[in-house]
């Protein structure tokens, strides 16, 4: 337990090792019942991260969450629930135990490029008022560069007190420019790309405030507000700038979180779901 993040000399992943069960995002509100139909919770070994369900078998995901996932490890992937600990009761939950999966080819650590994976079900998904698809966006320039975009996360990532909560949270972010983001991660420079979206936390009082993804929500979608469609999926965030992660890093105002930007992985996606989207 006195390493609560997953650290590789600089990035901090989010995603939850089971030994250590941590899990959040911090400062966040609870999501209501089939707010968000589109979650998954991705289970691979001992590392638990959340998944967007885009088709009616296929889920996006980070590709480190699966990253240290061998050929006789756990594979479970769940939808349709909102209490993750009542999981196993939630009647309408949409459950496999095995899944097939694609990291994206070029996808490198420690530097975490092209940090993308999909998950395909053994068998199609019928959905339901819980169970429902996203869609993703066709808009490859937002940026929050000009006009502010709003977006939100959702995830059983740790929440403010570093207690996994039992339901589902949310929270509201705020685009940066690549080019601001590089203002508060000055040592990312050449890790944070045009592939990359970064955003703030942001509390719905409308004042920017330390609301971040956290252990857990690593794989998770971020989705525009105004849209409701798949712009982004949670990375990691900042660590400290000698390497040393600290406790907080979560709510580090300093620290806006990485997403993938997921327009740039547009033809890998429909290549290998043959989803015909944009
Ligand atoms: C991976 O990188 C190589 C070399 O830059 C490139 O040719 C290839 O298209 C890339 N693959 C994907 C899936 O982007």
């Amino acid at each position: 337990m006195k390493q609560m993040l997953f650290v590789f000399t600089v990035i901090t992943f989010l995603y939850c090792d089971f030994s250590s069960a941590q899990r959040r995002i911090s400062n966040s509100e609870t999501a209501k019942e089939n707010e968000f139909p589109y979650m998954a919770i991705v289970q691979a070994g001992s590392t638990t991260c959340g998944g967007a369900l885009i088709s009616d078998e296929f889920v996006i995901t980070a590709a480190h969450c699966l990253m240290n996932l061998n050929g006789n490890q756990r594979k479970r992937i769940i939808f349709g629930i909102n209490n993750y600990y009542k999981a196993d009761d939630e009647p309408q939950r949409v459950e496999f135990k095995n899944y097939k999966y694609w990291i994206h080819e070029n996808f490198t650590m420690p530097s975490a490029t092209n940090d993308i994976a999909l998950i395909q079900t053994p068998e199609k998904i019928k959905f339901s008022q819980k169970v429902q698809p996203l869609k993703l966006s066709c808009d490859e320039r937002i940026d929050g560069n000009g006009k502010e975009v709003s977006a939100v996360i959702s995830g059983w990532g740790l929440d403010e007190n570093y207690h996994p909560p039992s339901v589902l949270k949310k929270a509201i972010m705020t685009l940066i420019s690549i080019k601001d983001c590089y203002k508060y991660q000055p040592h990312f420079v050449e890790k944070i790309t045009a592939h990359h979206i970064c955003a703030f936390g942001k509390k719905s009082s409308g004042k920017i405030d330390v609301v971040s993804p956290c252990d857990g929500d690593s794989g998770s979608p971020l989705v525009a507000i105004d849209t409701r469609e798949l712009i982004g999926i949670t990375s990691y965030v900042k660590d400290a700038e000698d390497g040393i992660p600290t406790r907080n890093v979560c709510e580090s105002d300093q620290a806006p979180a990485v997403y993938v930007r997921v327009t740039s992985y547009h033809d890998w996606i429909k290549e290998k779901s043959g989803i015909r989207f944009c």
